[in-house]
């Protein structure tokens, strides 16, 4: 039985695949992944989010061509590809994660399901196990997501650098509440620009011949355009995230605030990743009073917006949407269950 948590990103968005620095934390929401093996020679998954069951092969594993299966079936058979369990068996999946809200509900299926199915790894290798999983079904997307999945401990943000994977455990303050509000926008990462950004980023930095997470201010004048303005998202990002976790070290709330509502503007106007609608419940969350700091979290192009608050200023019952205060919370777990041991 494993249990892998969602992520809310504080702040560092789409420099995860440019070398740079992120500051996500893991929350109370999570995905149970529980596997029972048979001896049978297949996997049969359940999930609580769709009513069909898959039934997976394990010799050979994978490559499901898209619509053969639905596309959570095909993710967990590029997991099982990757993990490559001795024995099949009944999989069984629930989870309190939100699908295409920008909380990572596609890192805790894989994190969780691979755990369940013996993967036995450090966090790095587990996360880049899962990314490969993910890229297999045609979703590059970087570290970010699964490595603050694994590697989360309570009540700390993980501060990333992704160039050497050194991870960073930042305690977050007792008084602030983190906030996650949905903007009504669901995406998924396949059908946004995500990839465009990715391709802009690579040509920025093959023009600079260096990683935009290592690269300077002084570096931009050297680029031009659309161009120009990703790279300096991603450089001023960095530099961001890094002045953000000092101020949570120093319990320095308004401070940590100010950089995130510097990173949505940023993530709008030079990383174009915002939309309408969650660019004005920003401005609204901004607008409240004991509200330090908000911005879109994750991808973008639509999903959910956190908020740094202080505790009490946002009721998650009280929002007419989805919201949820969540608490900074532990990586991903495994434990044996079965009779006796209760669920
Ligand atoms: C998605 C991806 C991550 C990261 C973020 C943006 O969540 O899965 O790898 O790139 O977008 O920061």
């Amino acid at each position: 039985m494993a249990r892998a948590p969602g992520r809310v990103n504080l702040i560092g968005d789409h420099t995860d695949y440019c070398g740079g620095l992120a500051l996500p934390v893991a929350v109370d929401l999570c995905t149970e992944v529980a596997f029972s093996p048979t001896g049978s020679p297949a996997l049969d998954l359940r999930t609580d989010a769709d009513r069909s069951p898959v039934t997976l092969p394990l010799s050979p594993p994978g490559d499901h061509a898209p619509g053969a299966v639905p596309q959570w079936g095909r993710l967990a058979a590029a997991v099982v590809a990757q993990v490559r369990p001795p024995a099949g068996g009944t999989v069984d999946v629930r989870s309190s994660v939100p699908v295409g809200a920008g909380l990572s509900s596609s890192a805790a299926f894989c994190v969780g399901l691979a755990l369940a199915l013996g993967a036995d790894a450090a966090p790095p290798a587990l996360a880049s196990l899962c990314q490969r999983a993910e890229a297999a079904v045609g979703s590059h997307v970087g570290l970010l997501d699964p490595l603050a999945v694994t590697a989360a401990r309570p009540g700390h943000a993980l501060l990333v650098d992704f160039a050497t994977l050194d991870l960073d455990h930042v305690p977050v303050p007792e008084e602030a509440a983190l906030v996650v509000v949905h903007s009504g926008v669901t995406r998924t990462v396949g059908g946004s620009p995500y990839a465009a950004r990715r391709a802009e980023c690579e040509q920025a930095a093959a023009a600079l011949g260096a990683p935009l997470g290592r690269a300077e201010e002084a570096d931009l004048a050297r680029l031009s355009g659309p161009l120009r303005q990703r790279a300096r998202h991603v450089v001023t990002e960095c530099r961001r995230v890094r002045e953000a976790a000092a101020a949570l070290r120093t319990g320095d709330l308004p401070a940590a605030g100010r950089c995130m509502a510097e990173s949505h503007r940023s993530l709008a106007t030079d990383f174009a990743a915002t939309v309408p609608a969650v660019d004005d419940l920003v401005a609204h969350l901004l607008a409240r009073p004991g509200v330090h700091g908000a911005r879109m979290t994750g991808a973008g192009f639509g999903g959910c917006v956190v908020a740094l608050a202080e505790r009490g200023a946002l009721d998650p019952g009280a929002w007419p949407g989805r919201c949820w205060e969540v608490r900074p919370s532990a990586g991903a777990t495994r434990e044996a269950w079965g009779p006796g041991r209760g669920r």
